[in-house]
């Protein structure tokens, strides 16, 4: 489109334009929101916007009713409504070789209390490379259809999925509900064929068979799903009201014989060793499967030892992902940059020569610290045999899943002449603070603290990301957008942003990218998380070493903000409230420490009351525990248990409401003794706390 001057456009040229432009921006945005592939770059479809809006400005009787001033700043998640799952979508930890799968057989042995010569079988499938889908069944009836998501929220895709051949409407002989979950996927020729119909229309391919079924399943039209070769295999399920089996493996086969689509490479192993000849059959295979597998699903094959063995904060302890080797590519180094992060962390970032590796271009690889770029490894030793990593060199990339692309190897016959070895900066290529390497740590933080602007902007993104505010409307760009224009600074600045910005919007819909009605939806989702729950608070704080699985155990534990921080303020190392806090099972001296140095610093503490004046904090929703006998109180695990190991007592007393500590003290109400109790068994007697065997708590918990 040559682009005449706007001060020069006839009235009918400025009509003709806005209406082109509406058409390309409502087109770009179907594809960013379908999941494709831009037809256009971000750059292009920022600066047709800023057109638009510049000739709206120039003629506002002529902007149109679907301008496309009003339509952007939708995350594409907005398009579709969200659905909450019952029960959260987890994910899975991976292996990457036989003593990765040697150590889960070992792991889950441990937490059951059982030896290496119990029989224990399990049912492996292999992981397809496509996305996960969460079916409803109402009375056998497929009532919805809903993306993972963040695994708590996914997109209501029920139109989408009804759709597809592989997934029946109705099924005969269920319970009243059925929860039904599997892997959308797409064949390797269906795809192949589909980029033809792609190219033929104008559009851009798509990279790969799981793009494709991603950026089809999430169309807003889905009669352009319809058309669309999408498959589905179910491998799992939510919420129940019948169970379906005993096992995984009979699960699986009951789902088959209700017409879902069971991957026919599924098998029960009884051992590791059979686990890994599976592997090795399935890997072999892999080419001629004829659609993506990026590895095999290893699953606890007894559904009630599946039950037992329960959930980390985002991946069950049942079961593991076993992936195929990562993909190698070779390419150019062509500059090193640095990133300041959220906690001052400055790291080094590869800019490559794009290069297609899996299926998938990387421009950019981690390369961690100045150490790793140097070729040493964390201890010193030597790592790709010392040798260093130099701007121009010819390096080889792999990626692993979704991890971030890594540099595993350079090619010294390749290496230019001129390249000199990379000096690591000592300062902030940002604001200029200092950037030490304290002793014992491999990675350089700028000490610029909240004067630094990349700090500052990197906690506000951590702010507002998914497991923290994720609030609508305001992701990691408009967050930039905002800091750079030095309209929030931190936090708190986001719950004014509607009191300083808001009155008549006219500021916020001047601005690039927003209208009245995206402005309209980032000040409601502000205004909606000024609830927000105690564990995402914490975590929204970005404090290093509290992650989301160490802010969940502290609110656990304190229950309140308020009774949060009057223990940490009262914490200094050795005290009673230091003790306090290290006696929660999962938090270490290190995690205690840092919530300490951070919550203590007065510009870093001033910051955080700000925000804190806005919020309503909910104290943590508790498992619910209740009729529980053990809701609210304070249990204390010493000695040898019999029944069940430490670990699984544990999660069950959490998950029955009450709180596990690893030291007695006066707040301890219960403490159970197996044999070999010493100190603490002889300290709860001395305060006179109630002591129990394993028999009594078995029977107390109803386990007996
Ligand atoms: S089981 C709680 N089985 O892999 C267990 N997942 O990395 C949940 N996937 O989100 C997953 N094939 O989308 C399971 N046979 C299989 C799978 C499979 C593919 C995907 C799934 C999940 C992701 C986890």
């Amino acid at each position: 489109m040559a682009e005449a001057t706007i001060e020069t456009l006839t009235e009918d040229a400025a009509r003709q334009e806005l209406a082109e432009l509406a058409q390309r921006l409502a087109e770009a945005n179907e594809d960013y929101h379908g999941a494709d592939y831009p037809r256009i770059d971000d750059a292009t479809y920022d600066r047709l916007k800023r057109r638009n809006q510049a000739i709206e400005a120039r003629f506002p009787h002529l902007k149109r009713s679907d301008s496309p001033t009003d339509a952007v700043g939708a995350p594409a998640s907005d398009a579709f409504s969200k659905v909450a799952h019952q029960q959260r979508m987890m994910s899975l930890g991976n292996a990457f070789d036989a003593a990765d799968v040697a150590d889960f057989d070992s792991s889950v042995r441990k937490y059951l209390g059982m030896s290496a010569a119990d029989p224990l079988d399990y049912t492996a499938e292999p992981k397809i490379d496509g996305l996960s889908l969460s079916l409803r069944y109402e009375d056998g009836q497929l009532v919805q259809a809903a993306t993972r998501g963040d695994g708590r929220t996914g997109e209501n895709v029920t139109a989408n999925a009804r759709t597809i051949a592989d997934i029946p409407q109705t099924l005969t002989g269920v319970g009243a509900v059925l929860e039904v979950r599997g892997e959308v996927y797409m064949h390797q020729d269906d795809f192949a064929a589909l980029n033809v119909r792609q190219a033929e229309v104008g559009g851009k391919p798509f990279a790969n068979p799981r793009n494709a079924a991603a950026g089809s399943l999430r169309q807003l039209d889905a009669t352009i799903t319809a058309r669309r070769p999408l498959r589905f295999f179910a491998y799992g399920w939510g919420t129940l009201s019948e169970p379906l089996a005993d096992t995984q493996f009979d699960a699986l086969e009951r789902l088959g014989a209700l017409g879902f689509s069971i991957n026919p490479l599924t098998r029960r192993c009884p051992s590791p060793d059979a686990l890994l000849a599976l592997y090795a059959e399935i890997a072999q295979q892999r080419a001629t499967l004829g659609y993506d597998i990026d590895g095999v699903v290893y699953k606890v094959d007894d559904l009630a030892l599946q039950g037992r063995l329960g959930f980390r904060s985002t991946t069950p302890r049942w079961a593991i992902a076993h992936k195929f080797p990562a993909e190698l590519a070779w390419t150019r180094l062509e500059a090193i940059d640095i990133q300041v992060g959220r906690t001052g962390a400055l790291s080094p970032v590869a800019r490559l020569t794009p290069v297609t590796v899996g299926g998938v271009v990387v421009s950019n690889a981690t390369l961690h610290n100045e150490d790793y770029i140097a070729g040493h490894g964390a201890k010193g030793a030597e790592i790709r045999d010392g040798k260093d990593i130099r701007v121009g060199d010819w390096v080889q990339v792999y990626r692993a899943g979704d991890v971030i692309p890594k540099i595993a190897d350079v090619d010294l016959s390749q290496r230019p002449e001129d390249a000199v070895s990379f000096v690591f900066p000592t300062t902030c290529p940002i604001c200029g603070s200092d950037a030490p390497r304290e002793a014992g740590d491999a990675v350089r933080r700028c000490n610029g603290g909240l004067i630094c602007p990349a700090q500052a902007v990197e906690k506000l993104k951590h702010f507002v990301s998914r497991a923290a505010f994720d609030i609508d409307g305001l992701g990691a760009k408009q967050v930039e957008q905002f800091a750079e224009d030095g309209w929030i600074a931190e936090p708190a600045d986001i719950f004014t942003l509607e009191a300083r910005y808001g009155s008549g919007l006219q500021q916020l819909k001047n601005r690039e990218g927003w209208g009245e009605k995206s402005a309209q939806n980032l000040f409601s989702g502000i205004r909606a998380k000024r609830q927000i729950p105690l564990d995402r608070l914490i975590f929204s704080l970005g404090i290093r070493h509290v992650g989301e699985a160490g802010a969940a155990l502290l609110a656990r534990h304190f229950g309140t903000w308020e009774a949060l921080t009057a223990a940490v303020d009262a914490a200094s190392p050795e005290n009673e409230a230091w003790a306090d806090l290290l006696s929660i099972d999962g938090v270490g001296s290190v995690m205690a420490g840092s919530l300490v140095t951070a919550l203590g610093q007065a510009a870093e503490r001033a910051s955080i009351d700000r925000l804190v004046a806005h919020l309503q904090i909910q104290p943590v929703a508790r498992p619910s525990g209740e009729g529980s006998p053990i809701a609210g109180k304070t249990i204390v695990f010493t000695g040898n248990l019999e029944q069940m190991t430490r670990a699984e007592a544990k999660a069950r007393a959490e998950a029955m409401g009450a709180k596990v500590s690893g030291s007695v003290s006066a707040k301890t109400d219960i403490v159970v003794a197996g044999p070999g109790a010493g100190s603490k068994a002889s300290k709860a007697e001395s305060l006179g706390i109630e002591i129990m065997d394993e028999a009594a708590w078995m029977a107390l918990i109803g386990a007996a």
